[in-house]
């Protein structure tokens, strides 16, 4: 497994608005846990040893999480709620976390481009703060991306999803070269076309494997019209230039959850409170004689 990942937080999550103000939406509450905590175990789980957090302002709760809390633990045992100190196991995850600024939101290939210090000329995991996948966020998903990234020589490797035509234009939409294949080779990138436009219902997802080589495109992105620099757009040109860029379906039954505005944030924490244990259960009788 490719050792780096960087996971951008920076973003205001306007479109979360107001539970958002003063708290990143990376650390809303989806079921027990704050979506980044998802992310966190995944990247672990994958074999991942260093996370660059790219933050920005009102973001201190993301670093504070991740965090040995020592009083807390010590008032738990004290309490003998020792059973409550599971829950905080998380803290001991055997990762190393790195925090950088964007200073300026100037889009998600901007801060990416923030991790170009971190990574060198190193491969590395771009896992988006705000998306997990699959119920309870056990994909696998950025090992399969490595392993592809390995054999094919890609520059680029990234998870795709496969969505309703008439969603594309909230994603970037790629173009494949074969649709039968769980991997397989793109020329191309749109980001947010209108159904006719879209070359595919193939869409990008959240997760990616990219050679630094990524971070000299960045630097040629031009801003959009909403002052942004699009990740998309580098791999457009990546594609342009002759590099390899492969696409990894998401596996059958995993799903993107992106946690981007409130239909996705309502849907998502019900399907994973639903899906909870011990309080799954529960819930659901309420929401029948609720509905
Ligand atoms: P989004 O594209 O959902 O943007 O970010 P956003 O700014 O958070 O949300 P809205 O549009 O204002 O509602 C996808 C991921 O990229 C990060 C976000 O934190 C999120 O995890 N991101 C986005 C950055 O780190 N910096 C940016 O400038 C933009």
């Amino acid at each position: 497994m490719i050792k780096n990942a960087v996971v951008p937080v920076a973003g205001h999550g306007t479109r979360l608005l107001p539970a958002t103000k003063s708290q990143p939406k990376e650390m809303l509450p989806v079921g027990k846990k704050p979506i980044v905590q998802y992310v966190v175990e995944e990247l672990a789980r994958a074999g991942c040893e260093q996370i660059l957090f790219v933050t920005g302002r009102g973001k201190y709760s993301i670093e504070n999480h991740f965090d040995h809390n020592p009083e807390l633990a010590e008032s738990l045992r004290r309490a003998t709620k020792d059973n409550l100190l599971d829950e905080l196991s998380f803290e001991n995850i055997k990762i190393n976390y790195l925090y950088t600024r964007q200073t300026v939101q100037r889009g998600l290939g901007d801060a990416i481009l923030c991790g170009e210090p971190f990574v060198g000329r190193e491969p590395f995991v771009v896992a988006l703060g705000d998306s997990i996948i699959g119920l309870r966020g056990d994909s696998s998903i950025c090992n399969r991306l490595s392993e592809v990234y390995k054999d094919t020589q890609a520059a680029a490797v990234i998870a795709i999803e496969q969505v309703e035509p008439d969603q594309v234009s909230s994603y970037g939409v790629v173009k494949p070269e074969t649709e039968d294949e769980e991997v397989f080779e793109i020329s191309d990138v749109i980001e947010k076309p209108t159904p006719s436009e879209a070359p595919s219902n193939f869409v990008v997802s959240g997760r990616y494997v990219f050679s630094p080589v990524i971070f000299d495109l960045l630097r040629l992105v031009e801003a959009d019209a909403n002052q942004e620099i699009q990740i998309t757009d580098a791999i457009r040109m990546l594609c342009k230039s002759g590099e390899r860029v492969m696409g990894v379906k998401l596996p059958v039954g995993e799903k993107r959850y992106d946690i981007g505005n409130f239909d996705s944030y309502f849907s998502t924490f019900l399907e994973f409170a639903l899906a909870d244990p011990l309080h799954g259960p529960e819930l659901r009788r309420k929401l029948v004689k609720l509905l």
